[in-house]
């Protein structure tokens, strides 16, 4: 039986300038598992992954063409509210960026801007919550005033996973969330993102091909801008349909 995409790409092109970035892509994007994006340095990655929640409109030179929709309503309409559809559609990114605030702000402060919790109490739960599912509060509730920069690398970046969740989003966009995180932190991160799916959609950009055979249940291979295949992760990696994706993995280039 089909189901509904989450997401669902169509001919998507990404121009920065009259530089062709995204060639072509389309791609259904499902809840309840993780999809992986793989492919060599500057084949797009991160270009595509941008657009699926408009964050590409924060640099100048890019344009998108072609269709990308989140349960059947086209984001780049003009009616769309940005900040409603990143709310919506979450982002991690590869360096923890918690802002300079303490660990509790952190967490409160996109609940604050959507208005989620009518006062102090709410609040005080919607960050236990979050804290809790990103697998920190343990570690955090008894320095909730403490600086979120005070904590370490892999604890920033959970910090910004219970951030990214405290506004109940539906997709959850991770730029090389790990790379740069020790075993232990990746090891963990990798753990969350396994329990987080079966709430959210994720999609991962990631370097290593361990990773992606880990935590992801899909896996689409970039390179030079095309998206050159996509399918179940146990496929890609075992039985790959195209000789360009099969020289990756094998670490012909890249
Ligand atoms: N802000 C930008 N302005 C102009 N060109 C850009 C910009 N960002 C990316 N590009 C170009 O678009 C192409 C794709 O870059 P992108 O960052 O999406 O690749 P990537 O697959 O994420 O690479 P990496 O694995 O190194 O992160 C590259 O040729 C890059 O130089
Ligand atoms: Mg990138």
């Amino acid at each position: 039986m089909a189901t509904t995409p989450k997401i669902s790409a169509r001919n998507v092109d990404v121009f920065y300038g009259a530089k062709k970035a995204i060639d072509q892509v389309s791609i259904d994007i499902d809840e309840g598992i993780v999809t992986a994006f793989i492919g060599p340095s500057g084949c797009g990655k991160s270009t595509f992954l941008r657009t699926l929640n408009r964050m590409n409109d924060t640099i100048a030179s890019c344009r998108v063409e072609g269709s990308i929709k989140l349960d059947g309503e086209d984001i780049y309409d003009g009616r769309m509210d940005v900040v409603q559809l990143r709310a919506r559609v979450g982002m991690v990114f590869q360096k923890p960026n918690p802002f300079p605030k303490s660990i509790f702000e952190n967490v409160a402060y996109g609940a604050r801007i959507h208005g989620l919790a009518a006062g102090k109490s709410e609040m005080d739960e919607i960050v236990e919550k979050a804290l809790r599912r990103a697998g920190l509060w343990d570690e955090v509730k008894d320095r909730l005033t403490d600086a979120g920069t005070a904590l370490s690398g892999g604890q920033q970046q959970r910090l910004c996973i219970a951030r990214a969740i405290a506004v109940s989003p539906e997709v959850i966009l991770m730029d090389e969330p790990c790379s740069a995180l020790d075993p232990i932190a990746t090891a963990r991160i990798e753990e969350l993102i396994d329990e987080l799916k079966e709430r959210y959609a994720i999609v991962i950009v990631t370097h290593s091909m361990q990773q992606a055979a880990r935590v992801s249940q899909r896996t689409a291979f970039f390179h030079l801008g095309v998206m050159v295949e996509y399918g179940d992760t146990d496929a890609i990696f075992t039985n790959p349909r195209e000789e360009r994706t099969k020289d990756y993995i094998t670490g012909r280039y890249g």
